[in-house]
């Protein structure tokens, strides 16, 4: 009894989920929620930048806690969220709200909210020592 209450809780949160995700289309970056909803499954270029990631992130640490990060031209965050997931905080930025208010949407279903930080921006000033990546 218990487990069909949560098979339809579950299912409730998954359509919820999609039809935001409809709400916010089009995506560039297929990002991959936690409950396994993607962005963009149907992408012209397959899983993307998912591939692409899986080619740098070995060149990275895989903690990057206390690292600062800018993101330019973050897009819906992809990029933002592992490198968050890593420990960096992250700022993201980029000239469209639309795919701002993807990044700033998904930001709230990943646990990693408090890292990542999501601003319409065309351009930045870094100083030296300023950010780690
Ligand atoms: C081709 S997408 C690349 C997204 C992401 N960096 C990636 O590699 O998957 C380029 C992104 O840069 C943003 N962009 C373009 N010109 C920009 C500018 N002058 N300042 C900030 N963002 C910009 C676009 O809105 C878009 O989200």
């Amino acid at each position: 009894m218990l487990g069909l209450l949560h098979d339809g809780i579950n299912r409730n949160r998954r359509t919820r989920l999609k039809s935001e995700i409809s709400r916010l289309a089009p995506w560039f970056h297929n990002l991959h929620m936690p409950d396994g909803t993607q962005t963009a499954p149907d992408h012209a270029l397959g899983d993307f930048p998912s591939y692409k990631w899986r080619e740098i992130a070995a060149f990275l640490p895989e903690d990057l806690t206390g690292w600062s990060v800018l993101d330019i031209g973050c897009n819906a965050g992809f990029y933002s969220f592992q490198l968050a997931s890593r420990g960096a905080n992250v700022e993201g930025i980029d000239s469209n709200l639309h795919y701002l208010s993807q990044a700033k949407w998904a930001s709230k279903h990943f646990d990693v909210k408090n890292r990542v930080h999501f601003e319409k921006k065309t351009g930045v000033r870094i100083g030296p020592k300023q950010k780690d990546l």
